[in-house]
């Protein structure tokens, strides 16, 4: 029987490289577009790219900014299945860059969707949506049918790519959904999104690496889920009998401090001993408390979470201490510690 084939655009992120693996396992030829970079950036899915004929993986250069590049993946691979990941998905840098947000978030959805009209296959199609979309929206918790209240050049972003999903299921009887998902985290998070920062901090200055991390608003609060879980999600929405919208979340929400608190007494240190608050880190707008409720994905997708808040953030220190340790990355206590917090946003 010929393997199922699924196009990840965005395979190099954090979700990416879950979702690419969980395809491999389920025995999906699995093609990924990547963009051109001049610092490798293919790091989250190295284990994954053996030669092409036994891991059954395969890259393809492209970029949501260029119609033909995805006009073209779709002409040559002609997947199955679409999952659209590749986002600019840092909300406070979509403050800096709102129209290259909007470009590669908002146009490339467009883009790719036209792709595959422009096709004539008919492949099934995810789109990244995101919690955001909600921004302050005074109903907690959030559902499917919460109103939108964007906070964001990326959400406003996310939001335009959440309405041309919606637009072309219902003109064109795509098979199209959107994943709301809550904000998902993990040992590969980019390490300028908060839990991370915090986590990857906390190791260095356990290992004295580091000695401050400075951080912006401790009050936000936020649902936190394991990446893992949350691609699960996202290909379960692909094996329903009609294409619907849903919402992954944990249900529960924690703040900023909640996550300080339960991260460094993973290392038995005390956060107030090393936190300063800049307002560098603040956001024009801020989305405070964002929770979301899952029911639906219980009930039609049987779809759960599998790890809560604590044992999320234990995953990840542990996983940035043993990473500083095994790569001996805290021999010279000065190097990088400059440069680590002025990447860190
Ligand atoms: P991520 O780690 O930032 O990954 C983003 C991916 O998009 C990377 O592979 C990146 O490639 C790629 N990309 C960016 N611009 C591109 C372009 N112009 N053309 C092609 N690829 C491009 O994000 P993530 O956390 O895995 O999230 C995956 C998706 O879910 C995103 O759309 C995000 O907005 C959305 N989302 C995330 C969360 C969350 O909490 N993680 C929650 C809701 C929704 P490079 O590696 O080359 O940069
Ligand atoms: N990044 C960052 N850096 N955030 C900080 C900091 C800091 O130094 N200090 C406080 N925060 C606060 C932010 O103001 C925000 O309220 C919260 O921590 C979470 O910020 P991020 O981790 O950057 O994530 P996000 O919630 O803005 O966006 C993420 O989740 C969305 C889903 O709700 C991203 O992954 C988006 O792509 C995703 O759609």
């Amino acid at each position: 029987m010929q393997k199922r084939k699924a196009l990840i655009t965005g395979i190099t992120g954090q979700d990416g490289s879950f979702l690419a693996e969980l395809l491999l396992a389920k025995d999906y030829e699995v093609y990924g577009i990547v963009r051109r970079s001049s610092s490798f950036n293919r790091g989250r899915i190295d284990h994954l790219h053996q030669p092409s004929e036994i891991s059954g993986l395969r890259l393809i250069y492209g970029d949501m900014n260029d119609s033909s590049s995805l006009n073209k993946a779709l002409r040559t691979v002609k997947p199955d299945e679409i999952y659209n990941l590749a986002a600019q998905s840092h909300v406070r840098v979509s403050f800096d860059i709102p129209e290259y947000t909007g470009e590669v978030t908002a146009l490339g959805t467009l883009r790719m969707l036209e792709a595959i009209r422009e096709s004539g296959i008919s492949p099934r199609f995810y789109q990244a949506s995101s919690s955001e979309l909600f921004g302050n929206t005074p109903e907690i918790p959030q559902h499917e049918t919460t109103p939108f209240l964007p906070r964001s050049p990326y959400a406003i972003s996310k939001l335009f790519a959440y309405w041309t999903t919606v637009n072309y299921r219902e003109s064109y009887n795509m098979f199209a959904v959107n994943g709301i998902l809550f904000n998902h985290e993990s040992e590969r998070r980019g390490e300028n999104f908060v839990s991370r920062k915090i986590t990857r901090s906390a190791a260095r200055i356990k290992l004295g690496l580091q000695d401050k991390l400075v951080l912006g608003n401790l009050d936000a609060r936020r649902d936190w889920g394991y990446a893992k879980d949350y691609v699960e999600a996202m290909w379960l929405m692909l094996q329903q009998d009609k294409p619907d919208d849903y919402v992954i979340a944990t249900g529960e929400s924690h703040s900023v401090r909640d996550l300080l608190d339960v991260c460094f007494s993973r290392i038995d240190l005390d956060w107030h001993d090393y936190v300063e608050i800049s307002p560098h880190y603040f956001r024009p707008s801020e989305v405070n408390h964002l929770m979301g409720d899952a029911s639906k994905a219980l009930r039609e997708l049987g779809w759960r979470p599998t790890i809560n808040f604590e044992g999320l953030i234990h995953i990840m220190v542990d996983a940035d201490l043993a990473d500083l340790q095994a790569n001996n990355k805290f021999q010279d206590p000065n190097a990088g510690e400059l440069e680590y917090q002025r990447a860190a946003r």
